[in-house]
């Protein structure tokens, strides 16, 4: 068969035709691998939040079966950057790798660049590395990476540049290879896409709607991580607290988190991001009564101000945020609560500035991810005409930054002197011979310990508070 009778005879449906795919493109890797007398290797670098993680893990999972192993850096066979582009900076940095790459290139002309991700699905940025980055062999989006197998057979058997984006999609692609960077923890996607549309947000446009994946697929997934070893999961999406809307028998994400509380051998259960607009007091209810849902929840307040909450879309007030945050520590008395804020969002005065920090000291969070507000082309915040002067957000931002420290170190003692289960994690990057592991309110731990600790939860007693971690000992 010719090229295009092979591709002609593919299967319309999927996963099957990825799995013809990867057949197909196995051979052409292996026979690449014969020619330069070893495997071939491939390198991804992921930019940007849990859910680019997880499709990495995807992603290595396909071009694991089709032949490539992991390399270790860009000095590889197959380099593929998944991309972010929530704020500029995250942007900036994947054009500045790319000219690297360029070198290397010349030195390995069969090396193959692929880009996918957040980055690639704003039409300008396409268009840019179609025009300046004319080696980079592969360009696809959010919504197919499930083709990657495909997309490279393309490649291979042919001479062009390819490039594949699309706008939107309504299908979930089941079934398909992972390869999980911890054996002993996964991320699962609950959801895709966001139909929020925050005015600073970007998000929205490149992830496409929201969509929900059927219960039974979430709960069949999970019940194989944890035959394969997994102790703790996090369920992945924009906005979990609206998960299942959607679907055909709609449920709720509070019933979700019953139905993945009762898979045997799953230890913790963690979950990003929640939309305080939707938190509902069933969801307070279940986080309550669980045994195994962490003492942790991620509540991106964004500002403080009520004025300027509205002008971003997010539909709560400070007054509304704040009552929430009441009612989870009610019935929830140690969780450990984090957030997101934007310092400079058009408009925002001394004032809104000052109700931020108001309600940063009332809640007393035990970390915070702050960031300046970054113009994104395409959102409504990007054409208002009032942009805070960069020196003034910088000031504001320290300021921030340094209040939200001295609180979360303050904060942490709570838990100082105390023993506390703790999943060990990896060993200590800083110490030989210690562990790094977290405990249910994700506050991180080093401590003295052998290896085969790893993917277990031990008993560790919390010594000493060295501003947002603790050092602490086996018990
Ligand atoms: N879906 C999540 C957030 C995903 S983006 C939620 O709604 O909470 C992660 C964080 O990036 C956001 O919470 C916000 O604080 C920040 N962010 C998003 N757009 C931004 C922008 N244009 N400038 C600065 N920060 C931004
Ligand atoms: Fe962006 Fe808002 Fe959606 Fe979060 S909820 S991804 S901030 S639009
Ligand atoms: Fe970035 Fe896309 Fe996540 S823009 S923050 S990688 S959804």
């Amino acid at each position: 068969m010719n090229r295009k009778e092979i591709i002609a005879a593919a299967p319309n449906a999927e996963p099957e035709r990825q799995k013809y795919f990867m057949e197909l493109v196995k051979e052409l890797v292996a026979e690449r691998a014969r020619k330069k007398g070893r495997p071939l290797t491939c390198f991804i670098s992921t930019f940007g939040c849990q859910m680019n993680a997880r499709d990495s893990e995807k992603l290595l999972g396909i071009l694991e079966e089709i032949g490539y192993v992991q390399g270790t850096d860009e000095n590889s066979d197959f380099v593929l950057y998944n991309t972010c582009t929530v704020r500029e900076n995250a942007n900036l940095k994947v054009y500045g790798r790319l000219g690297y790459l360029s070198g290397m290139k010349r030195k390995n002309p069969d090396m193959m660049i692929a880009l996918c991700g957040c980055m690639m699905q704003e039409p300008q940025v396409v268009e840019k590395i179609k025009k300046s980055y004319r080696h980079v062999d592969i360009i696809f989006g959010t919504h197919n990476i499930f083709k990657l197998a495909e997309l490279i057979y393309d490649r291979m058997t042919d001479t062009k540049m390819v490039v594949d984006i699309w706008e939107g999609t309504d299908s979930i692609v089941e079934n398909l290879p992972v390869e999980r960077k911890y054996p002993f923890k996964s991320g699962v996607n609950i959801m895709f896409g966001c139909n929020n549309f925050c005015s600073y947000c970007i998000v929205p446009y490149v992830r496409g709607r929201e969509r929900s994946r059927n219960p039974e697929d979430i709960i069949k997934e999970i019940e194989g991580l944890v035959a394969d070893g997994v102790v703790e999961v996090m369920l992945l999406g924009q906005n979990v607290n609206s998960y299942g809307k959607t679907l055909e028998h709609p449920i709720t994400f509070a019933e979700l988190l019953r139905r993945v509380e009762k898979i045997e051998g799953l230890e913790r259960i963690r979950f990003m991001t929640s939309h305080p607009k939707d938190l509902s007091d069933e969801l307070i209810d279940v986080m309550r009564d669980s045994e195994k849902i962490c003492r942790h929840l991620h509540l991106p307040l964004q500002s403080g101000s009520s004025r300027i909450l509205k002008v971003m879309n997010r539909k709560y007030t400070k007054e509304q945020y704040l009552a929430l945050v009441d009612r989870l520590r009610a019935a929830i008395p140690d969780i450990a609560l984090t957030t997101d804020i934007i310092v400079g969002f058009p408009g925002e005065t001394e004032e809104d500035f000052e109700e931020t920090l108001d309600v940063v000291r009332k809640v007393r969070y035990d970390s915070a991810f702050t960031f300046i507000y970054s113009r994104r082309t395409g959102t409504p915040a990007a054409a208002m005409e009032n942009q805070v002067p960069e020196e003034v957000v910088k000031a504001r931002f320290d300021r921030l930054l340094k209040e939200v420290q001295e609180i979360a170190s303050e904060v942490i003692l709570r838990d100082a002197h105390t023993v506390q289960k703790v999943l060990v994690e990896e060993p200590d990057t800083h110490e030989e011979g210690f562990l790094t592991g977290r405990l249910s309110n994700n506050t991180v731990v080093h401590f003295k310990g052998d290896a085969s600790l790893i993917g277990k939860i031990v008993d560790v007693s919390l010594d000493e508070a060295k501003g947002f971690y603790f050092m602490g000992s086996l018990k």
